[in-house]
């Protein structure tokens, strides 16, 4: 490693760095052009220490697919088996969960939980639209880009000019639902749960918080791995 390594270079060493890196409050997914050491020290921590845990980390477990090298096409497959699948549901049954809250609760803390409500609806709709455009437009390319790569042919013609500019609206996107969550966890105090919290209160505030490690490792996944690989692709 040297002084000029960012987060997003750390994070996708394996998701035991991921892992780490979230323990420490460390932003390697909208926050990953962050120098790594920079990062550590704004924090109080030692560069040296957090990379050691994340050796320690990587040695324990047993070793995971390199997505670095996998075939983009597998890649692909990961990621909307994983991480777009779990949206798929979670979204839904999240929306439920915050609308008894809002129906038991609503009058207690009107600002807030209707704050949240909003932030939660267009969150909910925005990503909805952004995994059908990468599933339907970007990534069907990011699949043929490889396999091509793969044959030793030339990329094919993509009707944007460059993958590069469906890949920035993406990470556009990726900045909007990050902040929406921020915005949502700001509201609820870490998710520190009210007074009045029920069961169902209770599990919307689990819920969200998952939602939130997960979405962190699937934009970490297309950000600093698979939208690096296709522009580097494209270029080669
Ligand atoms: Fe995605
Ligand atoms: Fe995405």
């Amino acid at each position: 490693m040297t002084t000029t390594t960012t987060l997003a270079e750390v994070a996708a060493k394996s998701l035991g760095a991921v892992r780490t890196l979230e323990s420490h409050g460390l932003d390697y997914c909208c926050g990953g052009k962050q120098l790594f050491d920079e990062a550590c020290l704004a924090k109080g921590i030692s560069p040296e220490s957090v990379m050691q845990e994340i050796e320690q980390v990587q040695g324990a477990n047993t070793p995971e697919r390199n997505w670095q090298t996998a075939p983009l096409g597998e890649l692909v497959k990961h990621i909307v088996a994983t991480h777009h699948e779990y949206l798929k549901l979670e979204l839904p049954a999240l929306a439920s969960r915050m609308e008894k809250v809002h129906e038991v609760h609503g009058a207690r803390d009107p600002e807030n939980l209707n704050r949240m409500a909003d932030l939660f609806g267009s969150l909910r709709q925005e990503m909805e639209m952004h995994m059908h455009k990468e599933e339907v437009i970007l990534f069907p390319f990011i699949e043929q880009y490889g396999q091509a790569a793969a044959q030793g042919q030339p990329m094919p013609p993509v009707p944007f000019g460059s993958i590069a500019n469906p890949i920035a609206m993406m990470e556009r996107e990726h900045v909007g639902a990050g902040d929406a969550l921020g915005e949502i966890r700001a509201l609820t105090h870490d998710y520190r749960l009210p007074p009045y919290a029920c069961s169902t209160v209770r599990a919307l505030y689990e819920g969200l918080q998952a939602l939130e490690a997960d979405l962190h490792v699937h934009i970490h996944l297309e950000n600093n791995i698979l939208f690096p690989r296709s522009i580097a692709l494209e270029r080669r």
